[in-house]
């Protein structure tokens, strides 16, 4: 591979006297000046005085201003204005993680100056932080695909020895805290799994036509001995019939993220709305809670990974469901948007496309 050569930093275009704009603004005086001489000259000859002349004079000049400023305009819009602008626009993907960004410089070798240099530390930069991230994430994937094994025989040994030590012994109730723990930890290690994938963008949507209203029906009915244990008032304003062309299992994950979210932070007595209404090129659907709601300073974090806004209810989740919800929802064309009041409750709105 050839590696490109990049200029030492010494190298830089020292800033110095801009003989172009020199010779650029001394023509066009002397070619307006002459034209000027000119037009008085064909005024005398035409008699043309008075205010007459002293508008065209004016007028001349005025067309004269403008077009310098023109000139100038688009000398400085080459210059400096488009290559800010793209650094910018590569600074704006990078700090939201896209880091396959580059840019190329806008002059070469001893005619490149700080701007350039900067376009080449930008490039540098987003190389290193992808580097970083690839890095990460394949430590992430590994360790939790060696987690998986062993985690499944804790699984399977509690549960054997759950069936085979009498109800009330105590070991019945260590066998059920492991168990339980196993279970935690599985499903912690296929959420990190599912997540990496769907940032690394190695899952391809496999679309095809459903009912998008039996899909949500059934997933608030999975959750039925949770909203009923808390007397929770569950409101359906759904379709009876929206078929979409997404995928199915996907869009599973995110109704139960939804729902067991606002299941989870609903306290007794509270209600759950569910609403699906179509427009005409998408489905928006609505999870709407009477749950504690979310600070205005923890909103803003909600879909990152990991991020618990109660900290008290750390051990009923890891944090990632939402981030999983947005990364599907990516895959899938469709976005996410949370509203929501402190101790009042919050609403989750999905948005779809139809296709
Ligand atoms: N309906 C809701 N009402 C109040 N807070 C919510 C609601 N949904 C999410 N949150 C807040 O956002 C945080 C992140 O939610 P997320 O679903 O990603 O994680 P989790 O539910 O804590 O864990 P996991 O989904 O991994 O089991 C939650 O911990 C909670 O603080
Ligand atoms: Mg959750």
């Amino acid at each position: 591979m050839i590696l490109p050569v990049i200029p030492k930093r010494k190298d830089v275009r020292a800033s110095r006297f801009p003989f172009h704009i020199f010779w650029l603004v001394l023509g066009v005086l002397l070619l307006t000046t002459g034209i000027h001489v000119g037009l008085i000259v064909l005024m005398k000859k035409e008699q043309t005085e008075g205010w007459l002349a002293t508008h065209i004079i004016l007028a001349y000049w005025f067309g004269v201003s403008l077009l310098l400023t023109l000139i100038l305009r688009f000398k400085f819009k080459k210059t400096y204005d488009e290559p800010t602008k793209k650094i910018s626009e590569a600074m704006d993907c990078i700090s939201h993680g896209d880091f396959s960004v580059r840019l190329t410089p806008t002059h070469s070798g001893k005619k490149m100056d700080y701007l350039d240099f900067m376009m080449l530390d930008l490039n540098q930069m987003a190389e290193e932080l992808s580097s970083i991230e690839t890095l990460k994430t394949d430590f992430i994937s590994n360790v939790s695909h060696e987690f998986k094994t062993p985690l499944s025989l804790l699984n399977n040994y509690a549960t054997l020895l759950k069936s085979s030590v009498p109800k009330d012994d105590v070991c019945q109730e260590y066998a059920c805290v492991i168990a339980d723990s196993a279970a935690r930890m599985s499903e912690l290690v296929s959420n990190i799994l599912r997540l990496n994938k769907l940032e690394q963008h190695a899952l391809s949507a496999q679309k095809a036509p459903f009912d998008l209203s039996r899909q949500i029906c059934e997933c608030v009915i999975m959750f039925e001995n949770k909203w009923e244990e808390k007397n929770i008032e569950i409101n359906m304003e759904v379709e009876d019939r929206c078929v979409i062309r997404s995928e199915e299992s996907l869009l599973e994950m995110v109704w139960n993220n939804l729902i067991s979210n606002a299941v989870k932070f609903t306290p007794v007595g509270g209600s759950i709305t569910v609403a699906e209404r179509r427009t005409q090129d998408r489905v928006i659907v609505t999870v709407t809670d009477t749950g504690c709601g979310i600070s205005a300073e923890s909103l803003p974090h909600i879909f990152d990974k990991f991020y618990q806004a109660d900290r008290s209810r750390a051990t009923e989740g890891n944090g990632l469901g939402l981030a999983l919800v947005q990364q599907v929802l990516r895959l899938l064309g469709g976005s996410i948007t949370a509203e929501s009041e402190e101790n009042a409750g919050s609403t989750f709105t999905v948005t779809l496309p139809l296709e």
